[in-house]
């Protein structure tokens, strides 16, 4: 019997820059430029990480250089309508600076203004060729996936759609989802592209052995996730304050340790199936804790995992940091998404450190979902030094998860 799986299990594949042709047109290009913000020394907001501008350059210059004009689509924040606080202008100017030419920013997402701007684009003529709209999600319609809007969206350009914003596939909005069914010819960015690919293979074909190491603040979070690596890994390494309700449901005191108590049963139930599987899911065996989530407080070592009355556990401590980088460091496979313990606290830095040099060092392919472990790995300067960080937070869990992304199902040929 053939142990190919039947053509209706297998997904057609996502279509590519290559499938398309965009000499002399305008090109509708949703990015994820959803970046942080803080106040700059003249008051003005100002970006304090360009990570995803940077990882949005490839497709951007790809398609310059094959002839295209841009219009980017982007969101920042959650507005409700129009929000001056959440505006792109700061990314329109650092997307300019980094690209080497002007980028227009329209005072609007759609409307009378947006489409002469788009209308008067050059493509092939540096200065002339891209157009920034204002915040997607100033329109309503955007995050109801409105086909008013999306038809809008893909009036704008010449019936070319390039998703890169990973970031953003997994909501069915009107810039990421419904402006794909609007127009003649659509793909996945080079980002979007290497996301999937990156992400979907360490789940099909990972080198052995796969070490998965989850962390955070609840299991509930990651739960999905955990199950996904029940299936596939090797080694769990579990951290973070989502350790607690696993040493609950191990019968563990747990003192003021933030311990979610709608984790507690997936907790135990997730140890039952480590079990029945046969992968091995290791949890932390001595603690750091603090009087309180202050990085003034008082820090004690703990041997074992009862929190003391009175303490909270806000970290792994140094021999579960030893044994989780000896796992990490003896792995052919790592992925990696969530800190160890309150690393924003130096005092409980140690045991996410630990792991962010480890990921860092070892010869394993490593793979780190976005959100707080890439801040990590930024905080301790070793974001260079991982085979592929992520750049989308929800989107990867969801996708290790095995769900569907919408904004990458719209992509597929056929
Ligand atoms: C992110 O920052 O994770 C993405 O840009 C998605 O943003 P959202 O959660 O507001 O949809």
């Amino acid at each position: 019997m053939s142990t190919e799986p039947s053509s209706a299990t297998v997904p057609a594949p996502i279509r590519t820059l290559d499938d398309l042709r965009v000499d002399g047109k305008r090109v509708f290009v949703r990015v994820d430029f959803n970046v942080p913000l803080g106040d700059g020394s003249d008051g003005a907001r100002q970006i304090t990480d360009d990570t995803r501008i940077q990882a949005a350059l490839p497709t951007l210059r790809r398609l310059l250089d094959e002839g295209a004009a841009l219009i980017l689509a982007a969101h920042l924040g959650r507005p409700k309508g129009v929000d001056p606080e959440l505006s792109l202008a700061p990314v329109a100017t650092r997307l300019g600076e980094l690209l080497g030419e002007d980028v227009l920013l329209a005072p609007e997402v759609v409307g009378g203004r947006s489409t002469s701007l788009a209308e008067g684009l050059k493509p092939g003529v540096a200065g002339s060729r891209i157009l920034m709209l204002e915040n997607v999600r100033y329109e309503a319609g955007e995050t109801k996936n409105d086909p008013d809007l999306a038809k809008a969206f893909a009036g704008l350009s010449d019936g070319v759609f390039v998703n890169d914003a990973f970031g953003a596939a997994h909501r069915a909005h009107a810039s990421t989802a419904g402006v794909a069914e609007q127009v003649e010819q659509k793909a996945a960015g080079l980002l979007l592209q290497g996301e999937v690919e990156t992400l979907e293979g360490i789940l099909a074909n990972p080198g052995r052995p796969l070490v998965a190491i989850v962390g955070g603040a609840k299991v509930t979070d990651k739960i999905g996730v955990i199950d996904a690596f029940l299936d596939r890994a090797d080694t769990i390494l579990i951290g973070g304050a989502m350790a607690f309700p696993f040493f609950k449901a191990q019968g563990h005191d747990v003192g003021s340790s933030l311990c979610e108590e709608a984790g507690v049963e997936p907790a135990a139930r997730a140890l039952r199936d480590a079990e029945a599987k046969g992968c091995r899911l290791l949890l932390p065996v001595d603690l750091t804790v603090g009087r309180e989530f202050s990085a003034d407080t008082e820090v004690e070592h703990v041997d074992g995992v009862d929190t003391p009355d009175g303490w909270m556990g806000l970290d792994v401590g140094p021999k579960t940091a030893a044994a989780y980088r000896d796992e990490i460091l003896s792995a052919g496979s790592v992925f990696w998404n969530g800190p160890m313990g309150a690393f924003e606290l130096a005092p409980f830095a140690p045991g996410t450190r630990a792991v962010a040099e480890a990921v860092a060092e070892t010869k394993a392919t490593t793979v780190v979902g976005g959100g707080d472990s890439a801040a990590a790995l930024q905080q301790f300067g070793l974001g260079d030094q991982v085979t592929h960080l992520s750049t989308g937070g929800g989107a990867s869990l969801e996708l290790i998860e095995g769900k569907t992304l919408p904004g990458v199902e719209v992509l597929r040929a056929g």
